[in-house]
């Protein structure tokens, strides 16, 4: 195929994975405005390069024009969780989304590979509008913890060296430490309820003193200058007492001075 025609043919694919890339980390940042805990740590996102897409083909026997109908994983995007329960949560969440269509699952969580390989695959349909129109294309969304994340990738570093023939210590190896992910993961699980506790407070934390902050910024505007500056003086007095009580009633209190001053933002 001309170079060409390979762009045109991944194009779309391309933007694919930069919308769901953008959607799926907007749903990171409204939990977090929110002050709520976000099952998707983190978002990963790539088109699957020529010469995978060729290997894939010689690979599985797939000529040129079945590329876009057998190569599901063109369109590739990854979500890095925290807990092994917040995949079941994200998976539950594409299911509900309009934008994306659920065609296949693959739980190779309660199903692990022989290789020791552990994650939640999903095929989606998504449609991308391009200027010849819309176009539905497949994605991948590999859903799994950072835990095994670690695992993967240093897995599939290894699988370039020996291409398919790991040897069977290096194999086995492997095999040790995926069980030990399964551990590590179960221990985190064991106090995902501290851990998300004490990641929620903090982010309260950012977000109150991000409005604190803004609504002072704005005051600055409008207000005396030297009344700004000691309200600017008193929340950092608040602010070491590390008191969340404290800090909420400041905020508060910053509310009405700037109500009054119809200056409060929505940012
Ligand atoms: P591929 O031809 O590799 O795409 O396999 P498949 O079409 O049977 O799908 P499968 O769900 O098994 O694998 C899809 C993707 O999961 C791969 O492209 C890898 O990104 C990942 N994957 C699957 N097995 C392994 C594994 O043993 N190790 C690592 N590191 N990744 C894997
Ligand atoms: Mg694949």
């Amino acid at each position: 195929m001309e170079i060409q025609l390979w762009r045109e043919l991944l194009d779309p694919y391309q933007l694919a994975v930069d919308e769901m890339v953008v959607k799926f980390n907007h749903v990171i940042t409204e939990h977090r405005t929110r002050g709520l805990y976000s099952p998707i740590e983190s978002v990963e996102g790539r088109l699957k390069s020529i010469v995978s897409i060729l290997d894939k083909m010689k690979r599985k026997e797939i000529s040129m024009n079945d590329i876009e109908e057998k190569i599901e994983d063109i369109a590739g995007i990854r979500l890095n969780c925290q807990f092994v329960e917040d995949i079941d949560r994200v998976v539950q969440m594409i299911k509900e989304r309009t934008d994306m269509v659920v065609k296949c699952e693959k739980d190779y969580i309660n199903h692990m590979k022989a290789s020791g390989y552990r994650s939640y695959h999903i095929i989606v349909d998504y449609t991308v509008n391009t200027i010849k129109g819309p176009k539905t294309l497949s994605a991948e969304i590999q859903i799994r913890t950072m835990a095994m994340n670690f695992w993967a990738t240093i897995e599939h570093s290894l699988q370039y060296k020996y291409k398919e023939h790991i040897p069977d210590y290096v194999q086995q190896k492997l095999i040790d430490a995926s069980r030990a992910i399964i551990d590590i993961d179960q221990a985190m699980s064991d106090v995902r309820d501290e851990i998300m506790d004490a990641q929620n407070s903090h982010q309260k934390k950012e977000n109150l003193v991000k409005d604190i902050l803004n609504n002072i910024q704005n005051l600055y505007k409008v207000a005396n200058k030297r009344e700004v500056t000691k309200i600017q003086d008193e929340f950092y007095k608040v602010y070491v007492t590390d008191d969340m009580m404290q800090l909420q009633h400041f905020a508060s209190q910053l509310d009405i001075i700037s109500e009054g001053y119809q200056t409060q933002s929505l940012t």
